[in-house]
């Protein structure tokens, strides 16, 4: 008999019974002895990770990314020089709050992760759906997660929580406002856009710097899904969003983004009328121009959704030599919180789970760890320095020497207008968009149980504009005045 397709045990012995237990007699107890039983069971029991801590439901995919303007200029990082140059890379797609069984077409941002398989070992970009974060510190961000998920004791969702910790954190104003606008609910994963939010920073091959912003532009064009509508697609359809990224890459509609960068001059982070690094805040596209850089396209589903996509690990400090990082303090704590994550839920080795693994040789004297399932190094010297032609570093593809000056403190950053771009945001909606901006906001406010919170956060709604504020105001019932 041919042994290719005979169902065998997980050490390859093939199996006699796949459906009948061994018994002690036809009809007695089950019998220890059947090992094939004990390891179907104990594997099954074992078959959950940790979900992410947020962005726990997600989609994903494969595909590339084509340079179509030569930055070489800018960066020396190799993903983005040459035009025509492909790069295969994976994305994967979340809501933030929910859980791994959650509904798709919830309010809420989505995250962007994009994970380039470059010349020079992985470089990934992880994002969201919006230009701006709620909170511009780290260690702000267990606080503000707390209030997002659900209440200790109820084991419900909290608006309370949710509107006393941003009416507590005005910096919040210019994502809230984004978040309850129309594009708070995306109408698919195709029809949104992306971003890098944080700035980085590029550095040519002569070690010249500059800081950017990254955007990606979805060549679907922008299309939000309508509350109702959204609501009763979670009730019939909570993977809603999973199954149309599916759907249309499977078909051969293969989804497209053009990304695009902001540049700006390293000497203008000290003038500029805000701090730059400030993450709630977006840099004016007068002051810097969008250019383009090349485009993303997806063409090829994942074949197993927990090796590709629940195994994935993306991190905001795997980076490479032309992109380092700038001193936003989101930026520095995620620089942490990642690589953490990831040991945690996948494990020391996660790095070499082949949905991780770049396509350049891994060379480097870090050995042995739970899962250790590639050849461990071998026989190679396992030590640096040494005599035996080991690897060795390479001094071009440090980061970029920076000046830092100035007394260690605990300190905020200095410019605390929150208000300016959230009113500009307001002030560009249409009519139609501001009712529905200000209704999604009393809808939301509604269940708050406590007045003060209501006020509290009705004044930061007044300051970026006084319309805005009252709008706001009336539809909760409260009559109020901007406090100055
Ligand atoms: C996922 C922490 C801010 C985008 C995660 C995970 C952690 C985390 C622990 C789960 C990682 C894993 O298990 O694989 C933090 C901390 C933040 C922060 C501490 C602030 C200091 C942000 C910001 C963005 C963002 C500002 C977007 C601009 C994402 C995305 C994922 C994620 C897209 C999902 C990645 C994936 O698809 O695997 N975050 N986060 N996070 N975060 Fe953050």
């Amino acid at each position: 008999m041919s042994t290719n397709n005979r169902l065998t045990t997980s050490w390859g012995a093939p199996v006699g019974d796949n459906q009948n237990s061994q018994t002690a007699g036809h009809r007695g107890p089950t019998l220890i002895q059947d090992v094939h039983l004990l390891e179907k069971l104990a594997h099954f029991n074992r078959e959950r990770v940790p979900e992410r801590v947020v962005h726990a439901k997600g989609a994903g995919a494969h595909g590339y990314f084509e340079v179509t303007q030569d930055l070489s200029k800018y960066t020396k990082a190799k993903v983005f020089n040459g035009v025509g140059k492909r790069t295969p890379l994976f994305i994967r797609f979340s809501t933030v709050a929910g859980e791994l069984g959650s509904a798709d077409t919830v309010r809420d941002p989505r995250g962007f992760a994009v994970k380039f398989y470059t010349e020079d070992g992985n470089y990934d970009i992880v994002g969201n759906n919006t230009p701006v974060f709620f909170i511009r510190d780290a260690i702000k961000f267990p606080d503000f997660i707390h209030t997002q998920k659900r209440d200790p004791k109820t084991h419900l969702k909290n608006p309370t929580a949710v509107w006393d910790f941003w009416s507590h954190s005005p910096e919040s104003l210019h994502q809230v406002s984004i978040l309850m606008s129309d594009r708070g609910i995306p109408a698919t994963l195709r029809h949104m856009h992306g971003f890098g939010s944080h700035t980085f920073k590029w550095v040519n091959e002569q070690g010249e710097g500059a800081w950017i912003k990254y955007h990606f532009k979805t060549e679907q064009g922008v299309k939000n899904l309508d509350v109702d509508l959204a609501a009763q697609i979670a009730g019939e359809n909570p993977d809603y969003h999973t199954e149309d990224l599916f759907n249309a890459i499977e078909a051969g509609d293969f989804p497209a983004w053009k990304l695009y960068v902001q540049i700006m001059p390293l000497e203008d982070a000290n003038t500029y009328r805000f701090d730059p690094f400030d993450v709630t805040k977006v840099w004016s596209q007068k002051d810097y121009p969008l250019m383009e850089v090349g485009r993303m396209v997806l063409d090829r589903n994942p074949e197993n959704y927990f090796a590709e996509v629940e195994q994935a690990t993306f991190s905001p400090g795997t980076l490479v030599p032309g992109v380092d990082v700038s001193p936003d303090k989101m930026l520095q704590g995620r620089l942490f919180a990642y690589s953490d994550a990831h040991r945690y839920r996948v494990g020391a080795n996660h790095n070499a789970l082949p949905i991780n693994r770049p396509k350049t040789e891994v060379n480097n004297y870090q050995r042995d760890g739970q899962m250790r399932f590639d050849n461990n190094g071998g026989g190679s010297v396992y030590y640096e320095p040494n005599s035996f032609g080991g690897p060795t570093e390479t001094p071009e593809n440090k980061p970029a020497p920076f000046a830092v000056s100035g007394v260690a403190d605990s300190a905020a950053y200095d410019h605390n207008d929150h208000y300016t771009q959230a009113g500009d945001l307001y002030r560009l909606l249409s009519e139609e968009e501001r009712t529905r901006l200000v209704n999604n906001i009393v809808n939301a406010m509604k269940p708050v149980a406590l007045e003060e919170i209501k006020i509290r956060q009705i004044q930061h709604f007044l300051k970026a504009d006084p319309e805005y504020g009252a709008r706001i105001a009336q539809g909760l019932g409260i009559s109020i005045e901007l406090n100055v």
